[in-house]
């Protein structure tokens, strides 16, 4: 059965749950890479673009980042893309797109700033992987990398194959957020120096289960 995202993004409206606690740690550390003064930001799986947008608007030198938010549900991209409008955000492009399509990032420069969240606990690990290998292709020397897992209820916590993947591909982590009482996870990666690397030729890097 096809997952109802919309429905999804009601709970981010009852405060003091899990998903509103994951958009504070998520927006706190967006400030920490905007302050870096990055030119250019990718969020891959937008949804409606509730972390991004506000701190766009409001952090200093937000409003010059050059953004694109890839969401492939229409409404949801049409309410991103409504509150970049509200916003004044004339450098933000919302676009309703397939981003698990390597095809979708053929015009699409690296940027500075990559956020994946949502995005790793919906799909497989072998699409994990392969997504966090394409990365550096998506990505500047020096770019900072946002992402979000879940953990199970007991035991296994999945965000330890993440933070290896991402160390196995030479990016360097700048936090770790694993409150004990909540299920999520963020992570903050450094893609370290490096010359360009071109996305593997492949049609999918991952598919939501
Ligand atoms: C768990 S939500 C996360 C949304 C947002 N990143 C956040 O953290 O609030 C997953 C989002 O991915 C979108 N999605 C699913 N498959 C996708 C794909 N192939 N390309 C782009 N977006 C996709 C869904 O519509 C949904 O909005």
């Amino acid at each position: 059965m096809v997952k109802d995202w919309v429905r999804w993004h009601e709970d981010y409206e009852a405060p003091g749950s899990s998903l509103s606690r994951r958009l504070a740690v998520v927006r706190e550390q967006l400030g920490g890479a905007l302050a870096e003064g990055p030119k250019s930001l990718l969020s891959i799986c937008a949804g409606d673009g509730r972390d991004v947008l506000p701190m766009l608007a409001s952090e200093p030198g937000g409003r010059s980042v050059r953004a694109l938010l890839a969401e492939l549900d229409a409404e949801l991209a049409d309410r991103a893309r409504a509150a970049a409008a509200g916003l004044d955000l004339p450098l933000v492009e919302v676009r309703t797109a397939d981003a698990g399509a390597t095809a979708t990032y053929a015009d699409v420069e690296p940027v500075d700033v990559l956020l994946a969240c949502g995005v790793f606990g919906n799909v497989a690990e072998a699409d994990m992987s392969r997504t966090v290998a394409a990365l550096p292709a998506l990505t500047n020397p020096g770019a900072i990398v946002i992402w979000t897992r879940g953990r199970g209820d007991e035991g296994a916590d999945p965000s330890v194959e993440v933070r290896a993947r991402f160390r196995a591909e030479g990016f360097t982590e700048l936090a770790f957020v694993a409150p004990d009482d909540a299920r999520f996870r963020v992570g903050v990666c450094r893609r370290s120096g490096g010359d360009p690397v071109r996305l593997p030729a492949v049609p999918r890097l991952f598919s939501f289960g």
